[in-house]
């Protein structure tokens, strides 16, 4: 039984396939954003007794309670920070300026860095990044304040605010023709999220309406009544990823947070008979802390209209747990629809088969073709 496990695992991880193309570089990016922070109400954890009691105070159906966990003060913020990217383009050829160039800029969401959109896995099945540029893509992705390579902040501080100026800032960098290899300014450009990612995205989009020609929000919807913030922090039974793991992350202080073990991780993420068994180890093996302001401020993108002449694109698991509560059929669309209602033109799409995580599920190929042939509907 032992040596078929090993096999297995040996024939998903690692085995890159010929693939495309392609010609990537990575990049330290200095950005400097301003944002309006919200401020850990608490004291900060000592230990897993700490979380288990914050669980249960976020979840008090008590206002003044739930509401603790918070600090009633924002503070306004302006910060230098470096975040690592990788950009790919098509094709080992020097590049041609003069050829049109889409670039996508994907942002991943909580528990994933950078390599959500490429995984060490069979590239065929799993790589995002593959997908794309056999389409004639380029695509930037870049690892989260606080995560993977980029620099580390304390887990008290990354949150929505401060990830939103460094998208907004990194896509004008890009758009001003900076790493993207030589390529030159992009003739469009579109922005692409996960989950957390995605709620990033969201509010990049609704402060710089003219910023982008596309936008495709995975992992995610609008819909308040089917959202599960506080389930998901229940079923990833968090605890402090320092004291978890010592070995890979007692650097990072203890408001970095992380699931309790590879179950939580399947619940969160994952849809039975849709995912390799050998894949849900390897995303728990990879598995990336995130900030317990993150976690806060996550679910505070706004519900509202945005005035986006762009093509927009929600794409979700039918299964997803985290954003629909495990049905998201007839979901997306509403309000996903009104909140688009400017686009010129709005998708709505519940993948067969697939939870949250939806590279690594064995559907990942399916939801990479419906987001290439959107975009291409869309002359983008
Ligand atoms: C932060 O900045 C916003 C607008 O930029 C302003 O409305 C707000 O009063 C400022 N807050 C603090 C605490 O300085
Ligand atoms: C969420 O979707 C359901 C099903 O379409 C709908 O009944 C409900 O009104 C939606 N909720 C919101 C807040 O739009």
């Amino acid at each position: 039984m032992r040596s078929a496990i090993t096999l297995a695992a040996a024939s998903l991880v690692g085995a890159a396939s010929a693939g495309t193309p392609k010609t990537c570089n990575d990049y330290k990016i200095p950005v400097t954003v301003s944002s309006t922070n919200a401020v850990f109400g608490l004291d900060p954890f000592e230990s897993d007794f700490d979380v288990a009691d914050f669980v249960t105070t976020i979840a008090s159906h008590t206002p003044e309670v739930s509401a603790s966990v918070l600090s009633p003060f924002a503070v306004n913020v302006t910060e230098t920070y470096t975040i690592s990217a990788t950009f790919c383009r098509p094709g080992h050829e020097k590049p041609d300026p003069k050829i049109e160039n889409t670039v996508l800029i994907a942002t991943h969401g909580l528990n994933f860095d950078r390599t959500y959109w490429d995984p060490q896995l069979d590239k065929e099945t799993y790589s995002f990044v593959d997908w794309v540029l056999s389409k004639g893509y380029s695509i930037f992705y870049y690892d989260r304040l606080g995560v993977g390579e980029s620099e580390q902040v304390s887990g008290y501080v990354a949150q929505l605010s401060n990830q939103v100026a460094i998208l907004a800032e990194l896509t004008k960098l890009i758009k001003g023709g900076h790493y993207v290899g030589g390529t030159g300014r992009p003739s469009q450009t579109v922005l692409v999220g996960h989950s957390f990612g995605s709620a990033i995205t969201s509010e990049v989009l609704r402060k710089n309406k003219k910023l982008v020609d596309g936008v495709v929000l995975t992992g995610f919807s609008y819909n308040s009544t089917h959202l599960n913030g506080l389930e998901f922090l229940e079923a990833a039974g968090v605890r402090i990823a320092a004291q978890q793991q010592p070995g890979k992350w007692r650097q990072l202080d203890t408001g970095y947070l992380t699931t309790v073990d590879l179950f939580a991780s399947v619940t969160t993420f994952f849809h039975e008979g849709y995912y390799d068994t050998e894949v849900a180890r390897y995303v728990d093996d990879h598995k990336v802390p995130f900030a317990v302001t993150e976690l806060l401020t996550g679910h505070s993108f706004a519900i509202k209209p945005i005035d986006f002449k762009g093509a927009a694109l929600i794409l979700s698991g039918r299964y997803d747990f985290p954003f629909c509560m495990s049905d998201c059929d007839g979901v997306l669309g509403n309000p996903g629809a009104s909140i688009f209602s400017k686009a010129k033109a709005f998708k709505a799409i519940s993948l067969p088969g697939t939870g949250h995580g939806i590279n690594y599920h064995t559907t990942a190929a399916k939801s990479f073709e419906k987001i290439t042939n959107f975009l291409a509907a869309n002359g983008l």
